[in-house]
């Protein structure tokens, strides 16, 4: 078995990590980095599962990750950054639930988009509050911190270990010091590059391009799983 490249003690819960983008950053930073990792999910056996499906991909690859299971409100409590990997419409809920176990220590991590489908294709809905991480930041106790990553991402392209990616991670966040934690964390997947795009205010221009890409995606051949990289 392999050792990773980043060697550290935070520890990283990936709430909803049973859906696409909660493998895919499993599988990622399970293979990139050392960052101790918990699948999280409403339902502990199929974090449990969830958890023996990503090790055995791994360990396929000659990886051994540390990478654990737990009901969402257990992982969450113990770990020091919180991935909310679930539907947008439901962050606010399952923040609610875990806010008990967080201290400010811990930093919440959203990569949700709001996004309403017609005919035509995807459309950006923001909740009332301008974007989902305002909305998230809203219901997160005060001295929680929010930081927005991942969001732009394919998780169906991430997760294809074989796919070597290039692309980049938009940040968004009012404390520096999480986004900087956020933004090594990111940057401990090859291949991925986490730049800042500011305080949460500025979340609706990064949210909005999540339908512009998988409509860019549908109207266009070899588009598939398209990701943004700046230049
Ligand atoms: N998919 C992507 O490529 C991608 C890329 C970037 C960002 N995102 C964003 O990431 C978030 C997750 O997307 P996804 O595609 O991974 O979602 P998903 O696969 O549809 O769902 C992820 C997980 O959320 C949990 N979940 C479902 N309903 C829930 C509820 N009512 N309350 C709490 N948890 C619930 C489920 O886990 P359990 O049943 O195990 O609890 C599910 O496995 C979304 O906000 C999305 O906008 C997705």
């Amino acid at each position: 078995m392999t050792t990773n490249a980043t060697t550290t003690e935070t520890e990283i819960a990936l709430l909803g990590g049973t859906g696409e983008i909660g493998r895919a950053l499993a599988l990622r930073l399970g293979r990139d980095s050392d960052y101790a990792l918990t699948i999280g999910s409403r339902d502990e056996r199929k974090a449990s599962e969830a958890a023996e499906d990503y090790r055995s991909r791994l360990r396929d690859r000659g990886v051994e990750p540390h990478l654990g299971a737990a009901e969402n409100v257990d992982a969450a409590a113990d770990a020091d950054v919180v991935v909310l990997s679930i539907p947008p419409y439901y962050a606010d809920e399952t923040v609610e639930t875990i806010a008990p176990g967080l201290d400010d220590e811990t930093i919440l991590v959203s990569p949700a988009v709001g996004m309403q489908r017609d005919e035509d294709g995807l459309h950006y809905h923001p909740p009332s509050a301008g974007s989902v991480i305002e909305m998230i930041a809203d219901v997160a106790p005060d001295d929680v911190p929010v930081v927005g990553a991942f969001t732009n991402l394919s998780g169906e392209r991430l997760a294809d270990l074989d796919v070597e990616i290039e692309t980049d991670t938009l940040l968004l966040g009012d404390d520096e010091d999480a986004k900087e934690t956020v933004a090594t964390i990111a940057d401990s997947i090859r291949g991925l590059r986490p730049l800042d795009v500011g305080p949460l205010t500025n979340a609706t221009e990064v949210e909005a391009l999540t339908p512009l890409l998988i409509n860019l995606a549908r109207y266009n051949d070899d588009m598939e799983n398209v990701c943004v990289t700046f230049h």
